[in-house]
């Protein structure tokens, strides 16, 4: 388990923290890894009944580690073996999961929310996916589920436009459930945890999985934005977005 992921069980609620503050939380294949593991044994016999995913204070993510994106470029490979691992296990996981947003969530910490059954965000939280602006394109099945949920329009502005989102815009489209008070996201979502933990959980497995639909589509779009981001990895305007970013001045 990488040392920037915490993973505590509290009876059946799993708390899943994202821990690398002095780098905003960007996420390595250490993290994916770890936070991978910790959504696939929230499985089967598991008694965790639902996983709260989470950040440090003030920090949700910052994305993918743009130094990570950066040596992806240059050796000519895609989003690697962890990335699409952390997002099958969202695809597939068998547990509600539910998100406290603080801070900042960058490219995957937005679309992360797609994959959660419940959301609450600080009214100060900055939700943006700078996707096209780094040359690259959408990813974590993305471009099917936000489409759908919050219409094309919007969805175009999220994941196109790179519109930044506060709490209570992320809520008016749907992307969460719930608006906190800066400081206090994290202690409402274990509230929802804590009410979907207590009831009979084959009814909510049940009803959860009907509601959600075959994995398989998921997965299969998240394939086909993979195979799209590898080819945009590669691309000059890519390499400069990402060697812009780690080399800028403060
Ligand atoms: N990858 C690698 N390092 C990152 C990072 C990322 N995605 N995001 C932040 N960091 C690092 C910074 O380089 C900096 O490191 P340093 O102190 O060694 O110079 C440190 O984290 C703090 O970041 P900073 O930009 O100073 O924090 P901030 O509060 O001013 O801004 C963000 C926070 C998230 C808005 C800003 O860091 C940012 O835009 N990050 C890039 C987000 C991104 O494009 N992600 C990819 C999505 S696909």
């Amino acid at each position: 388990m990488s040392i920037n992921v915490i993973v505590i069980d509290q009876g059946p609620i799993r708390t899943l923290r994202m821990n690398r503050p002095e780098k905003k939380n960007a996420l390595t294949a250490a993290m994916y890894d770890g936070m991978a593991a910790a959504l696939e044994s929230a499985s089967g016999t598991s008694p965790i009944r639902c996983v709260v995913i989470t950040g440090a204070p003030g920090v949700f993510t910052a994305g993918n580690d743009l130094q990570d994106f950066l040596k992806a470029a240059m050796g000519g490979e895609g989003l690697g073996a962890p990335v699409m691992r952390f997002l099958y296990s969202l695809a597939r996981c068998e547990r509600p999961l539910v998100a406290a947003v603080e801070g900042n969530a960058v490219g995957l910490g937005t679309t992360m929310m797609l994959h959660c059954d419940y959301a609450v965000a600080a009214a100060d939280a900055r939700f943006q996916t700078p996707f096209v602006s780094l040359g690259l394109v959408p990813e974590a099945a993305s471009t099917l589920i936000a489409p759908g949920l919050m219409g094309h329009r919007r969805a175009f502005e999220l994941l196109v436009m790179g519109k930044v989102l506060n709490g209570e815009e992320a809520k008016a489209c749907g992307l969460v459930n719930a608006v906190a008070p800066a400081g206090q996201a994290e202690a409402v979502a274990l509230e929802a945890a804590k009410k979907i933990a207590a009831l009979p959980p084959e009814a909510v497995a049940a009803s959860r999985a009907l509601m959600r639909g075959a994995p398989d589509t998921i997965v299969a779009r998240m394939d086909a934005e993979a195979d799209e981001f590898k080819r945009r990895l590669k691309s000059p305007e890519a390499r400069q977005a990402f060697e812009a970013f780690l080399q800028r001045k403060k």
